[in-house]
């Protein structure tokens, strides 16, 4: 059983440092990639408190709601719709800092103001994506981007 966890520091920068090893040593030994996902939307959600925190899966050519927290969502994205497909088709993260000004954004929540989503690989192909939205603008940036590609990586 995992020990209950532990954020240290003030900065987002730091949170995520110690975030990142809660993180692995969580994963470690555990195949099931809905269990992984799971423990991590709520670990994300526990230390940054975001509105939504979660993935989407690609099954059978479409992105499939997976393992989250928050309030509930969109079931099913196509290949280049909205952030999340953007994500899949560019196969890179998407940083919104306004998501009305995202042509095709996906509103599954009329409160959500900002987004970040992070392409899960596995070989070269999009396998899934991690989505975190915040009912703030300008919530996500590089710092985000570059500590959640390295949780993406884990995964
Ligand atoms: N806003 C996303 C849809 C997923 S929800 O935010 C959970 C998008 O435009 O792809």
């Amino acid at each position: 059983m995992a020990e209950q966890l532990k954020i240290v520091g003030e900065s987002k920068e730091e949170r995520y440092a110690s975030l990142l090893p809660q993180v692995e040593s969580v994963l470690e030994g555990e195949p099931d990639q809905i269990a992984r996902m799971a423990n991590v939307a709520a670990m994300l959600h526990e230390t940054f408190h975001f509105w939504w925190t979660g993935f989407y899966r690609v099954v059978d050519n479409e992105l499939v709601l997976g393992p989250f927290q928050g309030p509930m969502a969109c079931t099913r994205i196509r290949k280049g719709r909205g952030v999340c497909g953007t994500a899949w088709a560019e196969a890179r993260s998407q940083v919104v800092p306004d998501v009305d000004q995202f042509p095709g954004h996906i509103a599954c929540s009329s409160a959500s103001r900002s987004e970040i989503v992070v392409p899960l690989m596995r070989e070269g192909e999009v396998v899934g994506v991690l989505d975190i939205d915040s009912e703030k603008l300008s919530t996500f940036d590089e710092t985000d981007r570059l500590w959640l590609e390295r949780i993406a990586e884990i995964i």
